[in-house]
């Protein structure tokens, strides 16, 4: 089937069609391929910066600056020169869930009180490490951890990772969803925070962090139930007078396909001042996703082009294994061919070099004819896909990049 015309939603200045060519931060993609090889992470570190940067500047228009904190959440990308990068920014500390997380963000150049931790099942043996590194800001998500914490670091301070009790996330997508109506491992509940205050006060730890994170991607139409999570947060935060600073985690969103509306950056910040505004509380957000994921790209190549039954299939060199949330959260990455060719687009679905059924990348997309050897871009993939990348089949061997503008 042919069709006219796709609307490339996701160009901007770092990320558009030039006459008939892909350009990301400033390069032709098919060169970078050219020069790199396939599959290749490339990101952009202008475009993780005019990430950062906007956040700052809203929260400076909503009045917030000088009480506002933003902790990258490592987990969304962990390669080193980001980290190092983002380091030099001065714009952001880290938010690590490991042990592992804290070493390599400390390796990286942050210091330990840059970082603030926040976790679930945490062992002994992790629980020691933690307590060993001085200065780290920790957030505790059940009764057990605030008595084991207690235990090795009696009289300090922690964070408290609350449960709401409501959930967020990209679209009406349930896996997105980290404290809804299915009850889940996140956070301490309603029910049992006077049990977790009482706990942190037999061992003379002063809770000063309410933190909580309702879901990942949310966009403007999401607010309304972020208004409601703010609203419920702040009955633990009312019930805790020891309280500084609210963390609200992360979840910012961005646009994953054409029908998405961006987060309206301005009514979120309108939302914490509505909220916190005639508080003296900090407020910290841990975004991994909004920093980094539309910062990247993942760049393959072609190895065949054919129609089975009525579809016509691009196959190309990586699968599911080294970018996984098309598969595991149904969240869909956008095709773009490096090289635009004239002519009449074509529904085609694009899939990778994995065994596996689920081993696709998009269905029923319309691109340009593609030939073997072509470049295929997939945006978005900036977050959540190296990171998490497995050997799957062996074929784990990708490569990574950090771009500056030249
Ligand atoms: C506690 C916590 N904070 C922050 C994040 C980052 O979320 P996002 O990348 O959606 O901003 C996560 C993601 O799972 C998380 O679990």
């Amino acid at each position: 089937m042919t069709v006219l015309n796709a609307a490339q939603w996701w160009a901007r200045e770092d990320l558009r069609i030039d006459g008939d060519r892909l350009v990301f931060a400033g390069r032709p993609v098919a060169d970078l391929v050219r020069q790199f090889g396939s599959p290749t992470f490339f990101y952009s570190a202008k475009r993780v910066l005019s990430n950062a940067e906007r956040l700052h500047s809203c929260f400076r228009d909503a009045g917030l600056e000088g009480r506002s904190r933003i902790h990258y959440a490592m987990k969304a990308n962990r390669f080193a020169p980001l980290l190092t990068f983002l380091k030099g920014t001065g714009l952001v500390g880290i938010d690590a869930c490991s042990p592992n997380e804290v070493e390599h963000a400390i390796a990286c150049g942050f210091r330990a009180e840059e970082i603030s931790f926040t976790n679930t099942s945490l062992s002994p043996r992790d629980l020691r490490r933690l307590a060993g590194i001085d200065g780290l800001r920790i957030n505790l998500d059940s009764i057990g951890a605030i008595r084991s914490w207690g235990t090795l670091a009696p009289g300090s301070r922690i964070g408290i990772r609350v449960n709401p009790g409501l959930g967020i996330g990209r679209t009406s997508n349930d896996k997105l969803s980290y404290s809804g109506d299915q009850t889940t491992k996140f956070g301490i509940y309603r029910e049992q925070f006077d049990d977790a205050l009482e706990m942190a006060d037999r061992h003379n730890l002063t809770v000063d962090t309410i933190h909580f994170h309702c879901g990942c991607g949310y966009l403007t139409p999401q607010l309304e139930a972020l208004d409601r999570i703010l609203e419920e947060a702040n009955w633990f935060v009312r019930r805790c007078p020891t309280t500084r600073s609210v963390n609200l985690g992360g979840g910012l969103g961005v646009p994953h396909q054409a029908t998405d509306e961006p987060l309206d950056l301005h009514r979120w910040a309108s939302l914490l001042v509505q909220h916190f505004g005639s508080t003296e509380l900090a407020l910290e957000i841990e975004p991994g996703d909004y920093l980094v994921k539309d910062a990247g790209i993942l760049a393959l190549s072609v190895c065949g082009n054919e129609v089975k039954r009525r579809t016509r299939f691009v196959s190309v060199d990586a699968g599911f294994n080294v970018a996984i949330e098309p598969a595991m959260y149904g969240l869909p990455f956008e095709p773009v061919p490096a090289l635009w060719r004239r002519g009449p687009l074509e529904l085609v679905t694009v899939v990778g070099n994995i065994n596996e059924a689920l081993d696709v990348w998009a269905t029923d997309v319309p691109l340009p004819s593609l030939e073997e050897g072509d470049c295929l871009a997939l945006i978005n993939a900036g977050a959540y896909s190296s990171s998490m990348a497995s050997n799957h089949c062996m074929r784990g061997d990708w490569k990574e990049f950090l771009l500056f503008d030249e």
